[in-house]
Formats: structure tokens, sequence, C-alpha cells
């Protein structure tokens, strides 16, 4: 369970320091085209999740450079189960591969990871990748890559609501007590401050069930690449919209 202090982070809206233009703390993805990237070159679609898995690679070295804190990546949501088998056998073996071979590098570069989402759905020798992860990177400062693996805010959502619905009923929490802090600690990011700026890629413009609570503030950028074609200066340029934006978090312009 989280601490108040935690749970203060995630909702809490943090005001820009004015001069410099700021950087994102916390930038999320929806990482969206890598089917059309394959059809359109004829290749089946794993190619274009391989190459998806190149972006991902190249993702993280920008975000360390820009001195990104957080950054949270859509890698497979609780709808992706619904794809076909063998589309399902090649993006999880994907992630097997890329947790084998890529975590020491990531280690070696102080990257932590961090998993949400219900992995217990996952193989049990994916799980304990995700698990060993997660335990080598703990400590690691530089950059948090959380992965959201069969990720769904709904049910997110409704796992926190029975959590509270089950202090009250046990008596360990009065209703006056539910707030959108203790709320949101009882979410998968008690400790996560909520993103700044959420990019989607492949043109694509809605949020398809990610992040919905800590959404809330959030700079929403739409780009018209397809995520296999994600590179450095694409995450520059959506860094470069959110500076140009004055946010106000609700409040009147002063
Ligand atoms: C969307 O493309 C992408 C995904 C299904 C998830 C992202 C997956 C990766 C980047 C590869 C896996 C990487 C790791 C490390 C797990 P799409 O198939 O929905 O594309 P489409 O909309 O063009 O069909």
């Amino acid at each position: 369970m989280a601490s108040p202090a935690h749970s203060q982070i995630a909702t809490a809206p943090r005001p820009e320091t004015s001069g410099a233009a700021p950087v994102a703390a916390h930038v999320a993805i929806i990482m969206d085209g890598n089917g059309r990237w394959a059809t359109a070159r004829g290749l089946p679609r794993l190619a274009g999740h391989r190459a998806g898995v190149e972006a991902v690679r190249r993702t993280i070295r920008s975000a360390v450079e820009h001195g990104v804190g957080w950054l949270t990546l859509y890698a497979f949501s609780s709808e992706n189960w619904r794809r076909p088998a063998g589309e399902v056998l090649d993006l999880t073996g994907l992630l097997r591969h890329f947790l084998r071979s890529e975590i020491r590098e990531l280690h070696e570069q102080g990257v932590r990871i961090r998993v949400i989402g219900d992995r217990t759905r996952f193989d049990a020798d994916i799980q304990a990748d995700l698990a060993g992860a997660e335990r080598l990177t703990a400590a690691n400062a530089r950059l948090t890559v959380v992965v959201a693996l069969s990720y769904g805010a709904r049910a997110e959502i409704v796992a926190a609501a029975r959590a509270v619905a089950a202090e009250v009923a046990a008596g360990r929490m009065d209703a006056a007590e539910i707030t959108e802090e203790s709320f949101a600690a009882r979410l998968s990011t008690p400790d996560i401050p909520d993103p700044d700026l959420i990019i989607r890629t492949s043109g694509e413009q809605r949020l398809s069930n990610f992040l919905l609570w800590q959404a809330a503030y959030a700079e929403l950028v739409f780009l018209d690449v397809l995520w296999p074609d994600f590179g450095a200066a694409h995450f520059a340029e959506a860094l470069a919209e959110y500076a140009r934006r004055e946010r106000r978090f609700g409040a009147r312009p002063g």
C-alpha cells in the first residue's frame, strides 16, 4: 500500500517553472502502427512488431538524452489478447526476447524497469523475467521505463474501486475518506507521477483505455508516423510541442 505522500505525487498537478522551456517529466506513448508499417511493405505483421522493438530501443535512448525521468510504453493492452493466437505468440515472444537480450544494457544505462497491468496472464517464465528485471534495476535513477503489459485503464480503476469498497466494508475506512488521493493510491501507479505528455503514433486520435485516470491533465500529441518509423526527431518534435503549450491544470490564465 502506498503512503499518502506517494499518492500526492500521483495526482497533484505540478506547476511548470517559468523561464526555460519545460521538459516533460513523464512521457507516455501509445505505440501504434506496426501492422500498417508491415502491410505497406508486403511483410508479415511480425516484421512490423520487430521494427517496433527497434523503435522502443531508440525511444529509450532519446528519453535518456532529453533528461525525461519517466517513460511509459503501452506495449500490450488487455484487448490485445483478442488478436489471432499466432500474433499474440509473436508479441509475447518479442517481449521474452527483449527482456533477455536488453535488460543488462538498460541496467548499465541506469534505466529502472517497472511493469503495470495484469502480468499474471503471461507465461510463468515471462513473469519471472519481468520480476527479475524490476529487481535488478530497482535502484537505478536515470530513467524509469514503465511497461504497460496486459494493461487496461478501466480494469485498473475497477480494481481500485474494489479495494476501496473492501476496506470500507471491513470497517478500516470511512466512505468520507475516499478522496482522489486515497483512490489514486490504489491504482497501479501510486508512486508514479501522472504523465505530462501522451504521444500516440499512426495518426489515430484516441486513448484506447490507456491511463484514463492519470491522463486527466496530460497534453496529447498525435503524430502521423507509424511506430516503427518513430525516431529521435519525432520524440524531440513532441517534446517541443509540449513545451509550446501553456498548461493551466484547469486554472484561469493569470
Ligand atoms: C501497435 O501496432 C503495437 C502494438 C500491438 C504494441 C506495441 C508492440 C511493440 C512495439 C513490439 C513489442 C515490444 C515489446 C518490448 C513488448 P498494431 O499492430 O496495432 O498496428 P496496426 O494498428 O497498424 O495494425
